[in-house]
């Protein structure tokens, strides 16, 4: 069974480090070298987008220094990786609120954004000031907005025109989510897109989730019956109502 889409809740870098009697920042230091370890090993296991939850829009109430070093990891991140994006042919994406970004910050990923756009056969997705709710909540007024100008008739809106007004609509959803370091949360991450997702939680914390780990979380994925609602595991046959 293919993976097209695999998104990842990175959890567990305060506590990595704090195992360790290191200060938090260092998890989030070695979480963001781990980004590169499983970006690439993502793509050579055949997957097509890789959405990675780096910053929600709830983490904005961290403590000034942990945000500030977060933002600084992700800058550092770009202009690191850039070079690789391009041999790689790795295409970066970033979905969330982005005019909560510092103006500096957003450059700088709008400039990324902008210099991969042309590449396809493999996405890097950061959701960056991302909330669930915020999408959708965004969503609706958008929606809202056409039908007050005239543009669509409530009648027509349905699960497409929906999809239409969140973030990346032409992104495919998540076959697989997985959630570093043990906690059984959504955490506000994809609550449209994760309605037929496969959940795998593992307790690794994310600096230390390589690329075995990867690998297993993939061998449980392929092992799984997905019927997304119906009585067959075929996308496009299934037999009932969804549940
Ligand atoms: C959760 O760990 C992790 C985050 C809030 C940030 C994730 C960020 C990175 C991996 C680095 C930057 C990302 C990129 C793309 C360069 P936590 O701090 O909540 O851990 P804890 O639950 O153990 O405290």
């Amino acid at each position: 069974m293919d993976v097209r889409h695999i998104a990842i809740i990175m959890d567990g870098n305060g506590r990595w480090a704090q195992a360790k009697g290191l200060p938090r920042v260092k998890g989030h230091e070695a979480g963001a070298q781990n980004v590169r370890r499983i970006m690439k090993a993502a793509k050579q296991a055949g997957v097509k987008f890789l959405t990675l939850y780096a910053f929600s829009v709830e983490n904005w109430n961290r403590p000034k220094l942990e945000v500030e070093a977060l933002m600084r990891l992700l800058k550092h991140f770009l202009s690191e990786y850039e070079n690789e994006f391009h041999e790689s042919k790795i295409r970066l994406r970033i979905m969330g609120r982005k005019s909560d970004l510092p103006e500096k910050i957003l450059k700088e990923v709008e400039r990324v954004e902008e210099a991969t756009a042309a590449y396809s056969d493999y996405t890097l997705i950061i959701a960056l000031s991302y909330g669930g709710r915020v999408e959708l909540v965004n969503a609706a007024k958008k929606l809202a907005e056409r039908v007050e100008s005239g543009e669509l008739k409530s009648s027509e809106i349905d699960e497409s025109t929906f999809v239409s007004e969140l973030y990346l609509p032409d992104v495919p959803d998540p076959d697989l989510i997985i959630r570093t370091s043990g906690e059984f949360r959504v955490s506000n991450f994809l609550l449209w897109q994760c309605a037929y997702s496969e959940f795998y939680i593992t307790p690794i914390c994310w600096p230390d989730f390589d690329e075995n780990e990867l690998e297993k979380a993939l061998e449980s994925f392929a092992s799984r019956d997905r019927r997304f609602g119906g009585l067959k595991n075929i996308r496009g046959s299934v037999t009932s109502d969804k549940k």
